[in-house]
């Protein structure tokens, strides 16, 4: 017997626990009803009283080692499984934020600019970013080889089709397939060859509009983008017209609006004139009209056209146009309340 204590006392030494099932299979080994101590203490009772004293007290501290040893185990054990169960799920953490993205600054403007002309009566349309010669060019009374093409850098396909430079070729559609009056807002991506910088990007968005009705006025055109001005940068804000010169509009102006930062007195964002240049706008052509099978002598109408680009830099302060193009999350997500 003195050699089986020995024997098991080794072995509960070396017994490696290093799981929490290892823990359970020590217990079964030693220490449960048929292990191998409890065999020790049935032979125990058959010892010579000689030797009980002895190997008595030999037992009962190989047993007191495998009981020690056990719970050891056990609580390191069950402290870990806490600490894991900690990990995947704790009542008392606040609770995760979920993540809600935001909406592009573009759209923002986009949204806002197509909402004020919807109160006024004006409906969405929109048209294909690839566009023949004569929709963007010739309806609008660009006349081939005529040196206005060039007021707008264009990426060709082929000859006769390109990506669209504006989105005064949306006009041109509308009014070819719908009877008048048409009251439309046309937002869209536009292109032009131009070298990328903080100003200039070779891919940008417009919204365009148009009215055409029998007795639209220059007056009609003032009054409407005045109010469209008003609600869209508050009642302050002056307007003022340029002569300009377009060529599927006649007369044709710019406006400008006053400086929103400094209010008309001069800044370095209005380059200490007052002034913001805004929009293009003008009477429609009568040879547009015509082209488009509408007649210039029974209807009038006036057109417009704007960058969203420009009128979000104002708006939100964005000083390199860049930045709405690089997806940086830091930029796009300060725009996640609006
Ligand atoms: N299409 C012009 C451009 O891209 C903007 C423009 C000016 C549109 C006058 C118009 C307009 O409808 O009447 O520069």
């Amino acid at each position: 017997m003195r050699e089986q204590l020995e024997k098991i006392k080794e072995q509960i030494e070396s017994f490696e626990i290093k799981q929490n099932e290892q823990v359970e299979a020590f217990r079964l080994k030693f220490l449960a009803k048929k292990g191998e101590l409890n065999d020790l203490f049935e032979q125990f009772k058959s010892v010579p009283v000689e030797m009980k004293k002895e190997l008595g007290a030999k037992l009962n501290q190989v047993k007191q080692k495998a009981q020690e040893k056990w719970e050891n185990a056990q609580s390191q054990f069950e402290h870990t499984q806490l600490g894991n169960k900690k990990n995947e799920i704790d009542l008392s953490l606040p609770a995760e934020e979920d993540f809600i993205g935001s909406r592009h600054p573009l759209t923002l403007v986009e949204n806002e600019v197509i909402e004020i002309f919807k109160k006024l009566g004006f409906v969405y349309s929109e048209g294909p970013e690839i566009e023949d010669d004569w929709h963007n060019f010739s309806a609008l009374n660009f006349p081939a080889n005529h040196p206005a093409r060039d007021m707008q850098d264009t990426f060709f396909i082929s000859e006769d089709i390109a990506l669209r430079t504006h989105t005064s070729s949306v006009q041109v559609r509308l009014m070819e397939k719908q009877p008048v009056p048409i009251r439309a807002i046309m937002p869209g991506r536009v292109y032009r060859n131009e070298a990328i910088s903080a100003r200039a990007n070779c891919f940008f968005h417009q919204i365009e509009g148009i009215y055409i009705d029998e007795k639209v006025s220059f007056a009609d055109l003032k009054q409407t983008l005045y109010y469209f001005i008003q609600e869209l940068f508050g009642q302050d804000v002056q307007v003022r017209f340029r002569p300009s010169y377009f060529p599927f509009t006649e007369p044709s102006a710019e406006m400008d609006i006053s400086c929103l930062l400094c209010k008309g007195k001069g800044c370095n964002v209005c380059k200490y004139t007052g002034w913001l240049e805004i929009l293009g706008c003008g009477m429609i052509d009568p040879n547009v009209l015509k082209a488009s099978g509408i007649d210039p002598e029974k209807y009038s109408g006036f057109a417009f056209g704007m960058g969203i680009e420009r009128i979000a830099m104002l708006k939100y302060g964005v000083k390199d146009l860049r930045t709405y193009f690089t997806n940086d999350i830091r930029f796009l997500e300060q725009f996640k309340s609006e």
